[in-house]
């Protein structure tokens, strides 16, 4: 049985196979509607979410499938004391797959090692969110037209944004990609990803303070939201949660086939008035999402 806890889970072969369903399930969605009939989904989410939650319930009734689950801890008896291993047993018992986001960092991880039924993480803590990076590289793939030969600025919150450590473990598993790491200095990319993903596979990077700096070098650039429910501080939250907010102006010197991402929700990192700019790509990547987490339901419970 598999399980996807971290993006390296799946190998280059299967995450290129996961985007080729993904774009053939959006050219031929009929073909995909009963491949789920009789399997039910469980959406445990011990955290707040509006994306991932809602594109997994939607993928798994676009494929015929049903839906379980809470939308937090508060109504599920977590709240009595319950731990996730036997949460995780019950839930197996409901249910053919699990989409699990849990504030811990580790919490899915310990979660598959009880479950009867293949888990995903949905996000845990500050650490993964592997199902975001499958969103972000199926929107690359289909908006820029590869994963390789890309210089990918990654700005905002590079120490507690998970989706940004789980999109430089996938992307720099392919050809030439450079990366241009912008955030303040209590915000910087944590050493651990920088020892063991980008020196460890001599990736090329750069870590700068200026939004603007590399902006002409960029393919991408993905923004991130200021973390709040990681910060120990309000103080330090209320300092920097507007360190950068991308407006046309700072887009004047980019490429004309910029691709602007952000995993959402967006607080203020983004100018609405970007939103009309035919380079940002946001609001697509959030509907990429649903289309890769039909493949990748597929991909768990085996259905050809
Ligand atoms: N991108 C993302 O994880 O959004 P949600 O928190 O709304 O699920």
């Amino acid at each position: 049985m598999k399980h996807l806890i971290d993006i390296k889970d799946l190998s280059v072969e299967e995450i290129d196979n996961l985007i080729e369903v993904a774009k053939d399930i959006i050219a031929k969605p009929e073909n995909y509607s009963h491949k789920c009939d009789g399997k039910i989904l469980a959406t445990l989410f011990f955290e707040p979410s509006t994306r991932t939650r809602l594109s997994h319930e939607s993928a798994m009734f676009s494929l015929g499938g049903q839906v379980l689950g809470f939308s937090e801890a508060a109504s599920s008896s977590a709240s009595k004391g319950e731990t996730v291993s036997d949460t995780i047993r019950m839930v197996g018992c409901y249910s053919d797959i699990i989409a699990m986001r849990h504030p811990k960092e580790g919490a899915p991880l310990v979660a598959s090692a009880k479950s009867t039924v293949p888990i995903i993480n949905a996000g845990d803590g500050g650490h993964n969110h592997p199902t975001q990076t499958l969103t972000d590289l199926l929107t690359i793939k289909c908006e820029k037209g590869r994963l390789d030969n890309l210089t990918i600025g990654l700005c905002g919150d590079l120490k507690f944004g998970r989706t940004v450590h789980s999109l430089i473990t996938a992307m720099s598993r392919y050809a030439n990609i450079k990366f241009v790491l912008i955030s303040p200095d209590e915000l910087k990319l944590p050493e651990y990803v920088k020892r063991d993903v980008l020196e460890k596979n001599n990736i090329e990077y750069c870590e700068t303070k200026d939004i603007e700096e590399h902006m002409e070098e960029l393919d991408i650039l993905y923004m991130t939201r200021v973390q709040k429910e990681r910060f120990f501080n309000e103080e330090d939250y209320i300092r920097l949660k507007d360190y950068y907010i991308l407006n046309k102006e700072k887009l004047k010197k980019a490429k004309k086939d910029l691709c602007v991402l952000h995993p959402l929700p967006r607080v203020n990192e983004i100018s609405t008035n970007v939103d009309d700019d035919p380079r940002a790509c946001y609001f697509k990547q959030a509907n990429y999402g649903k289309y890769i987490r039909m493949a990748l339901i597929l991909k768990l419970l085996e259905v050809k």
